[in-house]
């Protein structure tokens, strides 16, 4: 495109600004309500599972439970153009205290999704790496994931290796 003087006019994209920490740090920095808070994240949650809704004080009161015993580490932004918060990423590692292994933790990650367009940049692998200084901080023995298998390699690219196989038990609301 020609701009004053003809000269080329280059559009260039927005450089993005993405902030990693915990979802209650955020929550506690007050920079954003807890509505926009809670509708970012559980549209997050929902690219990975169903997310229904809940009350200001169940989201909150959940941040605050899991965080008592692990960390949600999310990656967001602030998009400029729709002026909103936009959390992109996110992770959670839960600490399992142990008898065994002298009294240390086993590490659980749960819940590792990145926004569908945010995808292939990289902020899994940041988020992910997070997730296991953590846990390696706590003084986790190991750390320990379930995933389908056609995400195998994207765990394997990070270090972590098939073992054994999962079994679950769910129970529906009126068992
Ligand atoms: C899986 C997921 C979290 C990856 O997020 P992402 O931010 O796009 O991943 P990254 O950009 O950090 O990718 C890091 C590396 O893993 C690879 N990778 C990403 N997704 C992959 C997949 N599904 N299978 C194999 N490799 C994958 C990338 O190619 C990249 O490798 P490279 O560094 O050699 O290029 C994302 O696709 C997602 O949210 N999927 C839906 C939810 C889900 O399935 N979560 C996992 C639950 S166990």
């Amino acid at each position: 495109m020609k701009g004053i003087n003809n000269l080329e006019i280059y559009y260039l994209p927005i450089p993005m600004d993405i902030k990693y920490t915990s979802l209650i740090e955020l929550i506690d920095s007050k920079k954003f309500t807890i509505d926009e808070i809670k509708a970012s994240y559980l549209a997050l949650l929902s690219m990975l599972t169903d997310a229904p809704t809940l009350t200001n004080r169940e989201f909150v009161n959940q941040v605050f439970k899991v965080s008592k015993m692990g960390e949600i580490r999310i990656a967001y932004e602030f998009d400029i153009e729709k002026t909103q918060l936009v959390i992109i990423g996110s992770g959670t590692i839960i600490y399992e205290p142990k008898l065994i292994h002298g009294g240390s933790y086993a590490g659980h990650i749960e819940d590792i999704v990145v926004h569908e367009k945010y995808r292939g940049m990289g902020i899994a692998l940041t988020i992910l790496q997070e997730l296991s200084d953590l846990g390696k901080k706590k003084g986790c023995y190991k750390i320990i994931l379930d995933c389908k298998s056609d995400i195998e390699k994207f765990y394997e690219k990070n270090g972590f290796e098939k073992r054994g196989i999962q079994m679950a038990k769910y129970f529906t609301a009126n068992e």
